[in-house]
């Protein structure tokens, strides 16, 4: 069977940032920039995003495409041996980043119904707090939003890679865009605001650490949507035609773009109204809603923003269930069908403990850290950072031919002499550095 195709370049370059840009650009992002003290975070942040997370992306994408074959796939083509453990790794992250990822995206949908309600118009910053809170530590709510939101999932990949996630990813990201501007001019403009600024942007470099740099490294793989196997499996869709290197510095730009105006719209409104900056997960749903309170019509922006960020999340999330779809597809010979509602189920049942984990079950602990933050830790601090740190290591010494035959037309020899010499060793240095440091 012909493997599907994406209908354009830029159809492949929207989807790719559709599964990029999501809950970890406007959810994660500015929570994580806030606890980290701000300023430093984003510079880190884009400078890891712009060295590290170009090349692995284009790496990612291919690999790929020489291979048209998925995560697992991919590496069992151009090498034998142990190889392939790392794309089972990359599955294996997307189905565990999958669950607790559909928890938040049924938050988004609560927070659609909240907003439908008016129940969240206020700018008081207890009340909201409040609500929150209630809502997340509800023992039968957020599983009943969580499963919606895995249904819609499931519903989209079962439509299939053209239909379903490109012709999302058209309009929504404009739409994304022009609605975050006025909710930022909205935010600017209120008193307090610009301290708000200040903290987000003026870097204070004695801040760093190894722990902010352990998080700016595992949110900048997460928001990419680095987790191995994405971009490979993107990347197996592309026409030989394209070039790579322009659609990924597309994907990445829009990200971290996305990113910059996420922490632009959440701080400046987090001073304003007197937040508390290291809220964590909550700080966007807690904040959003007292700008909305401040805007005339704030009630229909409210709606906007959640179903907009709800659809932000769905193109992510799809392209997380893509991945093991695609993975139960190649390996298990499974129906498209059956093989996306296998997976769907799989993740649903483990985001259940995760959503319990920060009410009910709150007190069953490892590590320090409850299930819902396990997951998370996991994912983005080990497994990720581990997992670009082998593919780096493939790329630069296992598989460079097949990389550089992908890239290089019209590319000078040094050029890729350097992406080689970054992979061999300057790549898995860093990753590897940071990644022992934080451990300290
Ligand atoms: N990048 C997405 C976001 O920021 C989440 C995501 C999608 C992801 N696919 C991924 C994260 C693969 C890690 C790996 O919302």
């Amino acid at each position: 069977m012909a493997r599907s195709q994406w209908g354009s370049r830029l159809g492949f370059i929207l989807a790719a940032a559709g599964s990029a840009i999501g809950l970890g650009a406007i959810w994660k992002f500015p929570y994580v920039a806030a606890t980290n003290g701000g300023g430093a975070f984003l510079f880190i942040y884009l400078g890891i995003c712009l060295t590290l997370g170009l090349v692995l992306m284009l790496a990612e994408m291919a690999l790929g495409r020489a291979t048209s074959a998925g995560a697992v796939g991919a590496f069992r083509k151009l090498a034998g041996g142990f190889w392939p453990l790392i794309g089972y790794m990359g599955v294996l992250v997307c189905f565990l980043i999958l669950s607790f990822y559909s928890v938040v995206g049924g938050w988004t949908i609560a927070y659609i119904v909240k907003s439908l309600q008016g129940g969240i118009m206020t700018s008081d910053p207890k009340a909201l707090g409040a609500i929150f809170g209630g809502f997340i530590s509800d023992p039968v709510q957020p599983l009943l939003y969580h499963g919606g939101f895995a249904l819609l999932t499931l519903a989209v990949v079962v439509g299939g890679v053209q239909k379903g996630i490109e012709a999302l990813s058209k309009f929504l990201m404009p739409a994304l865009f022009a609605l975050m501007l006025v909710l930022i001019a909205r935010g600017l403009t209120l008193p307090g605001a610009l301290e708000g600024v200040s903290y987000f942007v003026a870097p204070d470099f004695s801040k760093v650490s190894a722990s902010m740099l352990v998080d700016a490294l595992g949110l900048a793989f997460f928001s990419l949507s680095l987790g191995l196997g994405i971009m490979i499996t993107y990347g197996s869709y592309v026409g030989r035609e394209s070039k790579l290197l322009g659609s990924a510095l597309w994907v990445i730009l829009l990200t971290v773009a996305t990113c910059f105006l996420a922490g632009l719209m959440v701080l400046p409104a987090v001073f304003a109204f007197g937040f508390d900056p290291s809220a964590g997960p909550g700080l966007t749903f807690i904040t959003m809603p007292a700008v909305f309170a401040h805007l005339p019509l704030g009630q229909l922006f409210a709606v906007m923003f959640f179903c907009l960020l709800l659809l932000a999340a769905l193109t992510s999330s799809v392209s997380l269930l893509e991945v093991v779809t695609s993975f139960a597809i190649d390996e298990l010979r499974l129906s498209r069908r059956t093989a996306a509602i296998l997976m769907a189920a799989g993740t649903f049942l483990l985001g259940i403990p995760a959503s319990l984990s920060l009410g009910v079950w709150g007190d069953y602990q490892l590590f320090g850290m409850n299930f819902f933050d396990l997951l998370d830790f996991v994912t983005s601090k080990l497994l990720m950072p581990a997992g670009e740190l082998l593919l780096a290591l493939f790329v630069g010494w296992k598989a460079w031919p097949v990389v550089r035959a992908e890239l290089s037309s019209g590319r000078s020899p040094r050029a890729m002499q350097c992406m080689r010499g970054f992979c061999m060793a300057l790549a898995p240095l860093l990753i590897g550095c940071i990644m022992v440091a934080s451990f300290r």
